[in-house]
C-alpha cells in the first residue's frame, strides 16, 4: 500500500509538471485581410500518447479564459474545423510546435485564441492559459488630436498629439508616412505624431497612412491652431508710384485664426497719428498730395492684435502738368530777360544819338556852312531879279568870326541868314 502510495505520487508529480504550452506574442493587432502568425509551443509528460491537437475560439456568449472550449479554429481532424476557418489555417504540425497561421483576417475573428491538447486518457488534456488575444484593425486611417487641455481651442506654445489609427486597434509594425496639406512630413514615421509647442505654421489640415502605400487616411483632420494676426502687412493696388487724380487701394493682410474681425487703419503726418478707417481695405479716390504721409493698419482677433509695417505714400504731380509748369516759368523769365535787355538798348540808343546829333555841329568848322551858302548863291545866279540878294549875301558871308563864337549858336546863324534871304527876295 505504501509502494503504491509512493507510485502514484511520482507518477502525478511528472505528469503535472511536463503539461505546458506558450504563446507569443500575447496579443496581437492586424489589418483586415492580412496574414497573422501565432508563435506556439508545448510540451506534454513523454508516457502520454495524444489523441487531438487543436485551436480553439471562444464563442461570443462564452467565457473567455479558455474554460469553456468554443469553436475549432484548427483541428488535428480537419472534418472538425469549423467551416469559417476552413482553408484559412496553416499548422506547423511538428513536434511541440503548435504555431498557426490565420488568413485573411476580418472583424469577425476578433477574439480569444487557445491552443489544446488531449491524450487518450480521459482526464489527461490541458488548455494553455491567457490564450492569444487578436484585434483586427478596421481601415481607413483616422488622425486623432489630442491636448493637455480637453475641449478647448488649441493655443500656439500646447503640446499636440496626433495619433494616426484606425477602428479597434492600429498595428505597429510597419512604417507610418504623415501629410501636412498634402505635402509630406519627412522626418514623422511613426504612427504618432508630437509636437511639443504648436505654433501657427502647424496649423493646416492632416493626414496618415502606410508607407507602403496599401492604406491611407480616408479623411484630413484640420489642427486649428488660435492665434493672433502674423505677418500684418499692406497691399498697394495698384503699386508703384501714385500720381495726382489716380486712385489707390492699401489693403490689410495678415494671418490670423479665427480670421480679422476688426481693422484699423492710420496715417502718420507730422509726427501726429490719425485714425482714417475701420475696413480692410482703405481707399483714395482722387489722390492729392494732402495723402502724402505714412500709412499703417490693425488686425485685430479674438487672440490679439498685430501692427502692419507703416508705408510710406507719395503723390507726385504728373510729369506733363510739371514741365508745362516749368516751360512756362522759364519763357516768362527768359521775355522778362530780353524785354530788361531791349530796354537798356534802348535807353542807350536815345542817349547816343541825341549825343550825335550835337556832336556834328559842334565840330563842323563854319567853312562848310559857308560853301552850302556857296552853292544856294550859285542857284540864285541862275536868275538875274536875285542878283540883288547875292550882294546882300555874299556880304553876309564876311564874318567868320562865327566860328570863334559859341557853338550852340551856329544854327541860329544859319537860319537867321535864311531868313533874311526870303526877306530880300520878297
Ligand atoms: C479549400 O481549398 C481547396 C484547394 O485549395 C479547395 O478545393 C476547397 O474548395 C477549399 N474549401 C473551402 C471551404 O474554401
Ligand atoms: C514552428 O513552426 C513555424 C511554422 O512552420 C516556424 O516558422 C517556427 O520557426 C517553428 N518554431 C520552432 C520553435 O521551431
Ligand atoms: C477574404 O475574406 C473575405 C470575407 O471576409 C472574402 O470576401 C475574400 O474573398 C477573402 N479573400 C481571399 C483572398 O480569400
Ligand atoms: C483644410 O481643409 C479644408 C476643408 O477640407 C479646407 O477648406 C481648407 O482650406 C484646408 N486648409 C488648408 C490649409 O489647406
Ligand atoms: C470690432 O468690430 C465689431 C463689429 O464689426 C465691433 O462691435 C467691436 O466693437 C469692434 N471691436 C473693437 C475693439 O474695435
Ligand atoms: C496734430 O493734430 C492736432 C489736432 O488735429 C493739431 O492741432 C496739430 O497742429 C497737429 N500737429 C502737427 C505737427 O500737424
Amino acid at each position: 500500500m505504501f509502494y503504491i502510495s509512493i507510485l502514484l505520487h511520482l507518477l502525478e508529480s511528472a505528469a503535472a509538471a511536463s503539461w505546458s504550452v506558450s504563446y507569443h506574442p500575447k496579443s496581437i493587432c492586424v489589418f483586415e485581410r492580412s496574414s497573422v502568425d501565432f508563435s506556439c509551443t508545448f510540451d506534454y509528460p513523454s508516457n502520454r500518447r495524444l489523441e487531438t491537437t487543436k485551436w480553439f475560439k471562444p464563442e461570443a456568449h462564452q467565457k473567455q479564459d479558455g474554460s469553456q472550449v468554443g469553436i475549432s479554429v484548427y483541428h488535428s481532424t480537419p472534418a472538425k474545423i469549423h467551416q469559417l476557418y476552413k482553408n484559412r489555417t496553416t499548422y506547423a504540425n511538428q513536434d511541440k510546435n503548435c504555431s498557426l497561421q490565420l488568413q485573411n483576417v476580418s472583424k469577425s475573428d476578433i477574439g480569444k485564441y487557445f491552443f489544446r491538447i488531449e491524450a487518450y486518457y480521459y482526464f489527461d488534456r490541458y488548455t494553455g492559459p491567457g490564450g492569444i488575444n487578436l484585434n483586427v484593425a478596421v481601415l481607413p486611417f483616422r488622425v486623432t488630436v489630442k491636448t493637455q487641455k480637453a475641449n478647448e481651442h488649441i493655443h500656439e506654445g500646447d503640446a499636440v498629439t496626433l495619433t494616426c489609427s484606425t477602428e479597434n486597434c492600429t498595428p505597429k509594425q510597419e512604417p507610418f508616412v504623415w501629410f501636412k496639406n498634402q505635402h509630406l512630413i519627412p522626418e514623422a514615421t511613426d504612427n504618432v505624431l508630437q509636437i511639443s509647442s504648436v505654433t501657427h505654421q502647424d496649423f493646416g489640415n492632416y493626414s496618415c497612412g502606410l508607407k507602403s502605400g496599401s492604406a491611407t487616411s480616408a479623411d484630413e483632420i484640420s489642427l486649428d491652431v488660435r492665434y493672433s494676426p502674423k505677418n500684418v502687412e499692406i497691399v498697394r493696388l495698384p503699386s508703384g508710384k501714385i500720381q495726382e487724380g489716380n486712385s489707390l487701394t492699401l489693403i490689410c493682410m495678415g494671418n490670423a485664426n479665427p480670421a480679422v474681425t476688426n481693422y484699423t487703419w492710420f496715417m502718420i503726418k507730422e509726427a501726429n497719428v490719425s485714425y482714417i478707417g475701420s475696413d480692410r481695405e482703405f481707399s483714395i479716390k482722387s489722390a492729392s498730395q494732402k495723402d502724402d504721409g505714412q500709412y499703417f493698419c490693425t488686425a485685430k482677433n479674438d487672440m490679439g492684435s498685430q501692427n502692419s509695417t507703416v508705408i510710406a505714400l507719395e503723390v507726385e504731380v504728373p510729369t506733363s502738368n510739371r514741365n508745362f509748369l516749368l516751360t512756362a516759368t522759364a519763357l516768362f523769365l527768359f521775355l522778362m530777360a530780353v524785354l530788361l535787355v531791349l530796354f537798356g538798348v534802348i535807353m542807350r540808343r536815345k542817349q547816343f544819338t541825341s549825343k550825335k546829333k550835337q556832336q556834328p555841329t559842334e565840330q563842323r568848322p563854319a567853312v562848310t556852312i559857308t560853301e552850302e551858302i556857296y552853292e544856294n548863291l550859285r542857284k540864285s545866279s541862275e536868275s538875274e531879279e536875285n542878283l540883288a540878294t547875292h550882294v546882300t549875301y555874299a556880304d553876309l558871308r564876311l564874318p567868320p568870326s562865327t566860328s570863334e563864337r559859341p557853338l550852340q549858336n551856329s544854327q541860329e546863324c544859319d537860319s537867321v541868314i535864311y531868313s533874311l534871304l526870303s526877306y530880300n527876295k520878297d
